[in-house]
């Protein structure tokens, strides 16, 4: 299968014009948001240009299918808040690349809210089963809006039997330092960690900064900055050096800089390849937030948890990948985990599923600043597209 590197790079260049956020190749485009709406009918077109039938779901994630049982290919279009131009879309135009040249049929989908705005991989875990759409309708992004309210743009066409599919191969930058570091071009995911993620709230008292003394505060923003230093240490037993938890959004009540706070909101998330090391980080984190909220006499409580577990990619598919990667970049690939979370865990209920990574250079992503050599970028086109022919011969 011959491949056009150059029309692929095209492509990928102006899925970044929509939402290009002036400040490198960086991208704003979250779900549902203007920049991603426009980007969709724009890949709707470039699809139907490929010959394939196009179908937008209720929650808004877009196929492009071809005739009869297919496999599928792809990732998502839409960003983190501050997004770089390759998380996710990548994955999508190599495999609008790979369906226009192959000569089997070839399906192509552009997930709907893989970074979160809602939840966890919101669209695939939606189109998988994982999440039911009534549930995930309540779910707010960090201003309160309702997904409901938010997925009010989308103009579905009708559902997509997940059956007609053999198999998903989702390609994707590594988003961390591991290729980058040792000089390979090529990676080879071997299983997808799990994540869990839940909004905490501690409310204590909202006073005057200048007449509270200091030990008649109930400070939410105190509670948050006990609770975050004592939980390293509670975790020390627990979690390996490839664990890893993190405090992202924080909103404080009111936010004034003469009012002690009286509410904090902030999301607990954490992640581990394995299952049962999340569950004993999750006592962890509602024990200590417990005791921290009764020490200091003040409320404590935990907003739904989304979670999705670790999954192993399937053997076939992998050793595709395996094989394509020792043909092209011969001893300069490896096999290795995923740390960030991808379409392909909520996919992986439903078919085989495989994963093939290129560098970040630096290892950065979901910034402005994230960035892959385009060499690396081809390579990992030409990967796919052997894995895909070889699965197929
Ligand atoms: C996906 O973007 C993740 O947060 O791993
Ligand atoms: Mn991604
Ligand atoms: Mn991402």
């Amino acid at each position: 299968m011959q491949v056009d590197g150059q029309r692929f790079l095209a492509d990928l260049h102006k899925l970044r014009s929509f939402g290009a956020s002036g400040v490198g190749k960086g991208v704003v485009r979250p779900a549902y948001s203007e920049a991603d709406m426009e980007a969709r009918t724009w890949l709707k077109g470039r699809m139907e240009e490929a010959g394939l039938r196009v179908e937008t779901d209720a929650m808004g994630n877009l196929f492009g299918l071809a005739e009869g049982p297919s496999l599928l290919l792809g990732s998502h279009s839409d960003s983190q808040p501050e997004g770089g131009w390759l998380d996710g879309a990548l994955g999508v135009i190599a495999a609008l690349e790979v369906a226009r040249c192959a000569d089997m049929p070839i399906s192509v989908i552009s997930f709907q809210d893989e970074e979160g705005r809602f939840g966890v991989t919101t669209g695939s875990a939606v189109w998988s089963g994982q999440l039911d759409l009534e549930a995930a309708d309540l779910l707010l992004d960090h201003n309160g809006v309702a997904l409901a309210e938010a997925r009010r743009v989308v103009n579905p066409t009708g559902e997509v039997d997940p059956a007609q599919f053999t198999g998903f191969i989702e390609m994707h930058i590594e988003q961390g330092p591991v290729l980058d570091t040792t000089g390979e071009r090529v990676g080879v995911v071997s299983d997808i960690v799990g994540i869990r993620d839940m909004k905490i709230t501690f409310e204590g008292q909202q006073n005057h900064a200048g007449t509270t003394p200091m030990h008649l505060r109930r400070d939410a923003f105190q509670a948050v900055s006990e609770f975050n230093h004592a939980l390293a240490e509670r975790f020390k037993n627990v979690v390996t050096p490839a664990t890893v938890w993190t405090i992202g959004h924080l909103s404080l009540h009111p936010n004034a800089s003469s009012i002690v706070p009286g509410k904090a909101v902030f999301s607990m998330q954490w992640r581990d390849g394995d299952a049962d090391r999340l569950v004993r980080m999750e006592q962890i984190i509602r024990a200590l937030a417990q005791e921290i909220a009764q020490a200091r006499g003040m409320e404590v409580s935990f907003g739904p948890m989304l979670g999705l577990e670790p999954v192993h990619m399937d053997a076939r598919l992998r050793r595709a990948l395996e094989t394509s990667a020792e043909s092209l970049a011969s001893g300069a690939w490896r096999v290795m985990p995923s740390g960030a979370l991808h379409d392909a865990t909520n996919v992986s209920r439903l078919m085989p599923v495989a994963m093939l990574f290129v560098p970040s250079i630096g290892g950065i992503s979901h910034a402005f600043e994230e960035d892959t050599d385009e060499e690396h970028l081809v390579l990992g086109l030409e990967v796919l597209a052997g894995a895909v022919a070889a699965l197929h011969g």
